[in-house]
């Protein structure tokens, strides 16, 4: 795939060969992440960061990941706070916001409607979750990230052995990795879920015929027993009718120091696209496996801000420059990974 100038939507646009080059590409933005260099190729151009549903992680490291690459960022976050409270269309605002941006990410609580946005866009536009549908740059860091922690042991994406836990339903992010690990062989897949928030069975379908295996399950500790990484989520209670419904499910699949130290393999690496609940009546990872060298959790979102460098270069064409408009930093940054 060519990557100038299209919109990132969905898992589906991209073959092997890509995520290979947004690896390549992320694993160059390591010393700008570090702060150990500063570039200035996107001066001048403005990044529409507009999210319409609660983030931290994803709005936060696309502003940063485009400020690390020079440009400016012009934020809205909320309905209320735009043109939309007052009925205008995806479409208007969409015409619209192009003409203050050179690229646009967005966030909106509607399946489609990031898609829908992007057909009347005049610049790229980046999915950054729309509904219970797709988190495409949170699945491309969840499986650089996955590269990265197995690499130590020798372990490849190829044969890989994953338990996806908790609301596989509702979690887009579920959804995208899914698709992503379509892309690879031999792949080895626990869903751990109650069975009313079970992955749906197209995502499912398409796992098994991309050649991988697929056990489904409600039983924590009898899946987490052979897999290299354990992937929790938390339950979308925004997509529940009422947090009463949601109530049913939380604290379900509850993960801590104890559980992993019985049932899981000794460098079983544990993944979560966060925010992990941590109220008492959920609490899916606790807080005593923040000690644990395999919680790979803030690495994860670390590798956030690489990914989306990678994604806005590509984008916007710049890769081959980067390293020309940078230098070094004059200030003191103590950054390691
Ligand atoms: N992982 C993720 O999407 O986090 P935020 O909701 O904080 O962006």
């Amino acid at each position: 795939m060519n990557f100038a100038g299209e919109h990132i939507i969905s898992i589906e646009q991209f073959e092997r060969s890509d995520i290979e080059r947004i690896f390549e590409v992320a694993d160059s933005m390591v010393p700008f992440a570090l702060r150990a260099r500063a570039t200035r190729v996107l001066e001048g151009a403005i990044l529409g960061n507009m999210f319409f549903e609660p983030s931290t992680r994803t709005r936060v490291s696309f502003g940063a990941a485009f400020n690390l690459l020079g440009g400016s960022v012009r934020e809205t976050t909320g309905f209320k706070t735009s043109a939309i409270a007052k009925g205008e269309s995806l479409y208007d605002s969409a015409r619209v916001l192009s003409g203050y941006s050179d690229v646009i990410c967005m966030r909106h609580p509607k399946e489609g409607s990031v898609a829908e946005f992007a057909k009347a866009s005049r610049v790229p536009v980046l999915n950054g979750g729309d509904g219970a549908n797709e988190h495409p740059s949170q699945a491309l860091l969840d499986l650089y990230t996955i590269k990265n922690e197995l690499a130590s042991s020798g372990k490849r994406l190829d044969g890989l052995r994953i338990a996806m836990i908790g609301d596989l339903k509702f979690g887009r992010t579920v959804h995208s990795l899914s698709k992503l690990l379509c892309l690879f062989n031999n792949v080895h897949i626990s869903l751990v879920s109650p069975q009313e928030l079970a992955m749906p069975q197209l995502y499912v379908d398409q796992l098994r015929s991309s050649g991988h295996t697929v056990t489904c399950s409600s039983d924590l500790t009898s899946s987490i027993g052979n897999v290299d990484i354990v992937y929790s989520t938390r339950v979308q209670e925004e997509r529940f009718s009422s947090p009463e419904e949601a109530d049913l499910y939380r604290g379900r699949f509850r993960l801590n120091q104890s559980i992993y130290t019985k049932y899981c393999e000794p460098n079983t690496v544990i993944m979560h696209p966060l925010p992990r609940d941590s109220r008492a009546d959920a609490n899916e990872l606790d807080s005593d496996l923040n000690q644990n060298p395999n919680l790979a959790i803030f690495r994860q979102a670390d590798n956030g801000v690489l990914i989306r460098m990678a994604l806005f270069a590509m984008v916007l064409d710049v890769v081959g420059k980067v390293e020309k408009y940078s230098h070094e930093v004059t200030w003191y940054s103590g950054r390691t990974r």
